[in-house]
């Protein structure tokens, strides 16, 4: 192992910069050389290759997005484009690949590394809807943007008396939903993992209002459906003025946590350390604290569960 690639690719993640920065100072701490592929798999496609150095990842340990940009590549998807990214390596020199990224990512990484390129994945998603591992990187921080977005909602709620429905990120994944739902204090959390009852959220809005409560935080996840169709029924059902709010990408951005920063820096560390010692065809995770890695294809297969003891505290603590 002599030259190590890196790309970040799909949605990007707070602390994937972190990552970025633990894998090239590893690398260059052993000797290695370490050149950053930018834009994800389009730009491996197209050669976008540059030689990194200690100082390319100085100040970026504290910065949201990705410095070498990411991409959602069709044409890496087909075999012409999968190909020419295999002969672009071949002609870098690149022994060794570290990509960072969600399941797509993975899945395309799983093929270089059947291909014969040594692959090593990281898991970078807000959304943590990677069944394998506990976390993924960029997803306590997204769920600290949504905590701090409840908040300010809950003061304009609180004034008008109003229900307030905050839409947040995570695909068909309801965790952000989950933990910012909870460690946020909200009164509803709507998932797609639990059958959704519109008629539970009004009566909880209703046994609020009763009880003098006057703001109502409901938390739901995008992989639900149309939340101002939710609106729509808490507003006739519960008689109750309710505004909806669409975090979007704002979630997918900022200075990442330093939970984030931690878990991106031992990743990364982790994943030169297993090229070097010849292992390949791994993603890495973490359980109970504890960084391990596993077989892409095991991680790619390992179903999601949903922490039902979590909603149901949840759900126990804002009556
Ligand atoms: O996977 C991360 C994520 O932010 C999802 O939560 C969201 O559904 C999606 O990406 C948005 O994708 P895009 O950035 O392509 O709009």
């Amino acid at each position: 192992m002599k030259t190590i690639g890196i790309l970040t690719s799909g949605g990007d993640a707070p602390g994937m910069n972190a990552a970025i920065r633990s894998v090239v100072r590893t690398s260059i701490y052993n000797k290695l050389n370490i050149l950053g592929i930018k834009e994800g798999y389009n730009g491996l496609i197209n050669g976008k290759i540059e030689e990194m150095n200690l100082s390319s990842v100085a100040d970026i340990i504290h910065r949201g997005g990705t410095m070498l940009r990411s991409a959602r590549s069709e044409e890496f998807m087909n075999e012409k484009g999968f190909n020419k990214a295999v002969n672009i390596l071949r002609v870098f020199n690149i022994d060794g690949l570290v990509v960072l990224g969600g399941d797509g990512t993975f899945r395309g990484a799983k093929k270089l590394n059947d291909s014969g390129v040594p692959t090593i994945c990281i898991p970078c998603t807000i959304d943590n809807d990677m069944g394998y591992t506990d976390h993924t990187i960029g997803f306590y921080t997204a769920v600290e943007t949504v905590i701090d977005a409840i908040s300010k909602l809950r003061d304009t709620s609180t004034s008008h008396g109003r229900a307030n429905i905050v839409e947040v990120m995570g695909r068909e994944c309801g965790d952000i939903a989950l933990y910012a739902g909870l460690a946020g204090g909200a009164e509803s959390i709507i998932v797609p993992e639990v059958e959704f009852d519109i008629d539970e959220v009004c009566k909880r809005v209703i046994q609020g209002k009763n009880r003098g409560k006057l703001h109502h935080i409901i938390v739901l996840a995008e992989g639900v459906g149309n939340a101002y169709e939710v609106a729509e029924s808490i507003q006739d059902k519960a008689d109750t003025d309710t505004r909806v709010t669409i975090l979007g990408h704002i979630q997918r951005g900022g200075m990442p946590t330093a939970y984030d920063r931690i878990l991106a820096s031992k990743m990364g560390n982790k994943a030169v350390e297993l090229l070097i010692s010849n292992i390949s065809g791994k993603a890495l995770g973490i359980k109970c604290n504890e960084i391990f890695s596993i077989d892409l294809e095991e991680a790619l297969n390992t179903k999601k569960d949903f922490d039902t003891s979590m909603y149901e505290i949840a759900k126990i603590l804002s009556i």
